[in-house]
């Protein structure tokens, strides 16, 4: 671990503002983190703390990590949920930011605009962590990469391709952390949902800098062949409006990952899903559009989703692991 490397105060809120060495740094402290864990070692130094937690949208994985990993960590947490607080509806981010530096030592946010959680840490005199909004999902980032490397042992070279909308939080944040771990990116969908032009063009540069490259193709075949990781994402994210699952079923299955998709990148690759996802009839919305479009699966099929080349779940866990290393390096 590079014994240089000090996240004291910092915010986390997009992997643009971090390094490739600040990166590798809280990989590096979330992975020994897993092992204590594992091995029954407490890491409780942050003893007599407390965190916020503020979820503007819902949330399994990413509430319960910072939740584990805060007691785990020996610290309070609180849960402001999208109705229960005074947040944005009678009280301003910057009221909001202040009260809360006040009582707390670090503050989660998960909401909408990436410019409300810019804003809570710029008012804020305590790290602010983004645990989703429209346009990033930096925690997942990290768990995502720690998967990639306890699987493949490395990080650099790796050929990553996100299938779906690519224009959302998780195809940006994944193009922005394979250039800058020298990844190769590709975003296979049709082009209304390749990511914006500025952010692709912000990559390129990066990528060109680490030995990483970023590819946007419509082609199937060419954009997943030899590929390491087959990654997706709900077509619909949350704060959307229900309207626009005809078209998104429509325009972006097919783009699904499917037994082909997964044969065409090779037998050694490996599929991802920050979760959750629709692969089968078992959940509500699933089971509504199934019936109004007679599909059975969405992004991926239960086949690929419950299959040998599926990490989901090792990839969930790790969420947990990771967030407690950026609690740990900020505080
Ligand atoms: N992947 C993820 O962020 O899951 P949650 O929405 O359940 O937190
Ligand atoms: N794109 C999804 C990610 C969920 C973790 C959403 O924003 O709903």
């Amino acid at each position: 671990m590079d014994r240089k490397t000090d996240l004291k105060g910092r915010d986390f809120l997009k992997l643009l503002d971090f390094t490739a060495e600040e990166i590798a740094y809280l990989l590096d402290l979330a992975a020994d983190l897993k092992e204590k864990k594992r091995k029954g070692i407490p890491v409780d130094t942050l003893r007599g703390k407390n965190v916020a937690l503020i979820f503007e949208k819902t949330s399994t994985r990413t509430r319960c990590a910072f939740e584990v990993a805060a007691h785990d960590l020996g610290m309070g947490s609180t849960y402001l949920d999208p109705a229960g607080s005074q947040i944005g509806k009678k009280e301003s981010i910057a009221d909001t930011a202040r009260v809360l530096a006040g009582m707390f030592d670090g503050i989660e946010y998960r909401g909408f605009g990436q410019d409300i959680v810019e804003e809570l840490a710029k008012y804020a005199k305590v790290p602010v962590w983004n645990g989703l909004t429209n346009e990033f999902h930096p925690t997942q980032m990290l768990a995502d990469l720690l998967t990639i490397r306890e699987h493949f042992g490395r990080l650099k070279g790796i050929r990553l391709t996100y299938m779906g909308d690519a224009r959302y939080n998780m195809g940006n944040s994944l193009m922005v952390v394979c250039a800058k771990m020298g990844m190769h990116f590709t975003a296979c969908t049709t082009k209304k949902y390749f990511p914006e032009e500025k952010l692709t063009a912000q990559c390129l540069e990066i990528a060109a800098c680490t030995g990483g490259s970023i590819t946007l193709t419509e082609d199937v075949d060419a954009g997943t062949k030899d590929r390491d990781v087959i990654y997706t994402d709900v077509w619909v994210s949350m704060g959307e409006p229900e309207q626009v699952w005809e078209e998104r079923i429509r325009e972006l299955s097919p783009y699904r990952v499917d037994r082909a998709v997964m044969e065409n990148a090779g037998e050694k690759a490996v599929f991802m899903h920050c979760l959750p996802a629709f692969h089968d009839l078992n959940t509500k919305i699933g089971a509504q559009m199934g019936e109004r479009f007679g599909v059975k699966e969405m992004e991926v099929t239960d086949e690929v989703f419950e299959s040998g080349q599926s990490l989901v779940f090792q990839e969930a866990e790790n969420r947990m692991h990771t967030i407690k290393a950026v609690m740990l390096a900020t505080l």
